[in-house]
């Protein structure tokens, strides 16, 4: 069944390439700007452990079923999920799954952009000196400046976005496959060096202390709902952009173990990033558990203040730059590819429209940092909203459906074959996974993070106190 069907996009020349694309989109901001944050702001060795039995146990599944998916369907999400309902003989609503994804990978997209425009910013400001002897004062103050300039936010956010679109726009082989040959070596001995330089010049022992020695006494319910939200994040799941890369993904390809190495490469670079940046930051007295300022503003002080401060400093700015670089251009391929295929399009118009619609969104949050700041309905402005309807509404509802369609509604012959044929012990392990404990524990995150859990609660006790009272 599945061979029967090709591509218009085209196909990756060899699984290695799948493998560092998928690894592309998976590392970004999400390892190197936040995970770091996050680690520091929930109890540093005890969160890591939390964090690591989610991947393992909800995400690595639903990253499997969401290459299979792909790869069975051999189109856009949208169209991939309408051609596997039918094939499955269940009801065309299901493309609306792909749909969702698709959304929600355009409105990540447009927020996605503003905040790795400030990382473009940044390799400027930190390698022409302006760090130079910087308090935290000094550094607050440029990142205000950069964030209270409208004018700023939307010329970094364009330069980012036009770098997205170059490389989409060229194709499945020749853009997107040319980017990450190139780009994720570079991005791991840019890694690699960075940590060796903050391993010897910073203060190693405390950074590995706190990264790995768990307090579990840290770990309460909103640890392992934090850790369960960015595992997903950081795997790029949940919407279009593992399952349109697995769409290019040859037939011969194991999808478990492909997807063990995607995860495992992408933990390594959280992991990594710590080591990183927690050194140079216990190094140099400075507080871990900033926040999103961490690597804007804390770490930005110890690097005007280092030997060889301007020059590193400009390398982990330009990392992190192109480690969003090589997760946007999977935002963006979804809405491109389902547009050559639903209006027979260019890939070139298809990505003007798609990368200019999300950029035309995006400014909505460059301006919540300055003009906008005061519009914030619900509590919530602009970028806000954004990224709390993509990350905490679409994304988990998205992988949920996913894990259900792919578990309960397809026949397992079909699963079955795409994950390697035999029902071997891979195989038994993964529907277990896939069946029962990833759509619970997104389902739980999703109801944590809209909210919903709560309304429940408090409806079922007042239920309960008119039935019962
Ligand atoms: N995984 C990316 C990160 O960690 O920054 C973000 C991301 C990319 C999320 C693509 C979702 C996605 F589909």
């Amino acid at each position: 069944m599945t061979a029967a069907r090709e591509s218009i996009h085209g196909q990756w020349s060899s699984r290695w390439i799948f493998v560092l694309a998928a690894t592309g989109s998976a590392v970004g901001l999400g390892n190197i700007w936040r995970f770091p944050y996050i680690t520091g702001e929930s109890g540093g060795g005890a969160f890591v452990l939390v964090y690591l039995a989610c991947v393992v146990l909800v995400g690595l599944p639903i990253m499997m079923a969401e290459i299979l998916l792909g790869r069975r369907g051999r189109r856009s999400p949208i169209n991939t999920m309408a051609a596997l309902a039918e094939d499955e003989g269940l009801k065309p609503a299901w493309r609306y799954l792909g749909w969702m994804g698709v959304l929600a990978g355009f409105v990540i997209l447009s927020f996605y952009s503003v905040v790795a425009g400030w990382a473009v910013a940044y390799i400027v400001y930190v390698a022409s000196g302006t760090f130079a002897g910087a308090t935290i004062e000094t550094s607050q103050g440029i990142f205000d400046g950069l964030t209270g300039s409208a004018g700023s936010l939307v010329l970094w956010h364009s330069l980012f976005m036009v770098m997205v679109v170059v490389v989409v726009a060229r194709g499945v082989q020749g853009g997107l496959e040319q980017a990450v040959k190139y780009l994720m070596p570079a991005l791991f001995a840019m890694l690699l060096l960075l940590v060796g330089y903050a391993l010897f010049s910073g203060d190693a022992v405390s950074a590995l202390h706190y990264l790995f020695e768990p307090d579990f006494s840290k770990i309460t319910g909103d640890a392992v709902l934090t850790a369960l939200g960015q595992a997903f994040f950081s795997l790029s799941l949940g919407m279009g952009s593992i399952m349109i890369y697995g769409s290019y993904l040859p037939n011969d390809a194991s999808i478990p173990q492909t997807s063990i190495i995607i995860a495992a490469a992408d933990t390594l670079v959280a992991l990594l990033a710590g080591l990183a940046i927690f050194p140079i930051v216990f190094g140099y007295g400075l507080e871990p558990g900033q926040g999103p300022g961490l690597v804007f503003i804390t770490l930005t002080i110890a690097f005007g203040h280092m030997p060889g401060g301007q020059f590193f400093g400009g390398m982990f700015f330009v990392l992190l730059t192109v480690a969003a670089w090589t997760s946007a251009i999977s935002l963006l391929e979804p809405v491109a590819a389902w547009m050559v295929e639903s209006f027979g399009w260019s890939r070139l118009k298809s990505c003007l429209v798609g990368g200019g619609g999300a950029w035309l969104l995006g400014i909505g949050s460059a301006l919540s940092f300055n003009h906008w700041a005061g519009f914030a309905p619900g509590g919530r402005n602009f970028f806000d909203w954004s990224e709390f309807l993509s990350t905490s509404v679409l994304l988990p509802l998205g992988g949920m459906l996913i894990a259900v369609f792919a578990g309960w509604r397809m026949r397992l012959a079909s699963t079955m074959e795409e994950m390697g044929g035999g029902p071997s012990a891979m195989f038994r392990a993964w529907l277990g996974l896939i069946l029962f404990v990833a759509p619970v524990g997104v389902l739980v995150v999703f109801l944590e993070g809209t909210g919903l859990r709560a309304l429940l609660v408090d409806a079922l006790g007042r239920l309960a106190a008119s039935v019962f009272g």
